[in-house]
């Protein structure tokens, strides 16, 4: 730290006529006569992650500078001069050509000192009227409402999978679960249609914060608003929001759109977290009820007969990180008084990261749910193991022998004990022995013991009969399709 001037990143190019760094001349040159020290630099740069808001910054620009130019702020020639050096500076920062300096502190000054570098006095009107404040805010919205749009599709793309291999099993049976513990048949395409209507939930989460979120900050300038006759109309509905902010103290002091994002996306990890534990299960070989095939597992590189779910362990871990990025933001945001504060500058990264994180998530689940192979013999073994059809039991010595439920419950519940003892299942006790527990049982009972007449007998609306399920899972490739 001997010279605390010095530019590190070094742009040559720039001509520096006060002798004071270019940062300073550009941003606040008047009232600095010294430049920061290396740690201040340091701490205060952020280029290295807002680059990744170029495009949203370039878009701001111009819908900013088409305003004034339209009110009559900057004059038309100006205005063109700004619209064309930014198409200059999108087509170098896309080349890899564009040069980011640490000095530079962000993406708004990097590419406004290199759009000055171009066309000179234009691009120095064209922070007329706005800040950084505003213009953050405004590319971070841009940016969040981008990820939304993509982040459905990919949602979509699963819901499709899931609906498909759905339709496929509508009548596989399958173990249904309560506290892990066998609980009675259902049908896997029941089971796989859950998730379908989870992810239905998280995409109307995720349209409910676009919707929320489509409002255009730009204008606000650094708090109070601006002097000039601006149209806030006009740069809302050319950035494609819904129209501008109604309050510019909230206007460039809130991130709860960047917290609902989040809160959504941590929400659609965890359905993705339980379904890759459920891949987790049914892939051990006690379980053993799916395979997944070379292209979504590892193996060992001591035990050669492993073939390991990691795709599946890394989206249940990934999950942690998202949901640690809500709560990093939410920490940050709890204590700032109105209304910016450099703290929001910390709102970026955990929201680049979990998009990349839940991204790859929703990529690899679909491409789990399209690689699982089911192996319905075993499903079929472990559905009818555990006594799983009690409740079918219970159902006909209510039914047909007019038990109240509760005597029911009862009286399946020594039969059970019975069979345990005898280490049978229902279906394998004798008449008699069911005649010894309840004498009025006949031979009929037998019927309903079996998985498939007690997944075909549940047809209450929305339970798992293979009729159902075919017909839900049509109902969701209608609408996906
Ligand atoms: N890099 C800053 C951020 O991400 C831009 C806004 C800076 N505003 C300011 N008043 N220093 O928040």
């Amino acid at each position: 730290m001997t010279d605390r001037r010095d530019n590190k990143s070094g742009r040559d190019g720039l001509t520096d006529k006060s002798n004071s760094p270019i940062s300073q001349q550009l941003q606040w040159g008047g009232r600095f006569g010294a430049g920061p020290d290396a740690v201040m630099q340091a701490i205060n740069v952020s280029i290295g992650f807002d680059a990744k808001l170029w495009a949203e910054d370039i878009a701001g620009s111009r819908a900013h500078a088409a305003m004034l130019a339209a009110q009559g702020i900057i004059s038309a020639d100006d205005a063109a001069a700004i619209n064309s050096g930014l198409s200059v500076i999108a087509g170098e920062i896309e080349a890899g050509s564009f040069s980011f300096a640490d000095a530079l502190e962000d993406i708004h000054t990097n590419i406004e000192v290199r759009l000055t570098e171009r066309i000179g006095e234009a691009a120095r009107r064209l922070h007329t009227a706005r800040s950084r404040n505003d213009q953050v805010a405004t590319d971070f919205r841009l940016y969040v409402r981008g990820a939304i749009d993509n982040l459905l599709l990919q949602v979509q793309d699963l819901m499709r999978a899931f609906a498909t291999r759905a339709a496929e099993h509508a009548g596989t049976v399958m173990p249904g679960f309560t506290h892990l513990q066998t609980a009675q048949p259902v049908t896997f395409g029941h089971h796989l249609l859950a998730y379908v209507e989870m992810l239905n939930r998280d995409a109307g989460r995720l349209r409910d914060a676009r919707a929320r979120l489509n409002e255009c900050p730009l204008g606000a300038a650094a708090l109070a608003g601006t002097s000039f006759p601006i149209d806030r109309h006009a740069t809302a509905a050319a950035l494609g929001f819904d129209r501008p902010t109604a309050n510019s103290l909230d206007s460039v002091s809130d991130r709860d759109f960047a917290l609902e994002y989040l809160s959504a996306v941590s929400i659609l990890a965890m359905h993705l977290s339980r379904f890759a534990e459920e891949i987790i299960i049914w892939c051990s070989s006690p379980y053993g009820l799916i395979k997944l095939s070379d292209a979504f597992t590892t193996g060992s590189s001591i035990m050669p007969q492993k073939r390991n779910p990691d795709a599946a362990e890394l989206t249940r871990a990934k999950t942690g990180r998202i949901t640690g990025a809500l709560v990093g933001l939410l920490t940050v945001m709890k204590g700032l008084p109105m209304a910016y504060a450099k703290d929001m500058q910390e709102d970026k990264e955990p929201v680049f990261d979990a998009t990349a994180a839940i991204s790859l998530c929703l990529a690899a689940t679909a491409g789990m749910v399209r690689d699982m192979d089911a192996d319905t013999a075993r499903m079929a073994e472990l559905a009818g193991s555990g006594f799983s059809t009690a409740t079918d039991l219970a159902d006909w010595l209510v039914r047909v022998l007019k038990m109240p439920f509760r005597d029911a419950h009862h009286v399946t519940g020594q039969i059970v004990r019975l069979a345990e003892a005898k280490k049978l299942d229902l279906a394998g006790l004798t008449l008699a022995e069911m005649q010894s527990v309840e004498p009025r049982i006949t031979a009929e009972l037998f019927n309903v013991l079996t998985v498939e007449a007690s997944v075909a007998s549940r047809v209450s609306y929305g339970g798992t009969a293979p009729g159902n399920v075919a017909r839900a899972a049509q109902k969701w490739l209608d609408q996906l399709a």
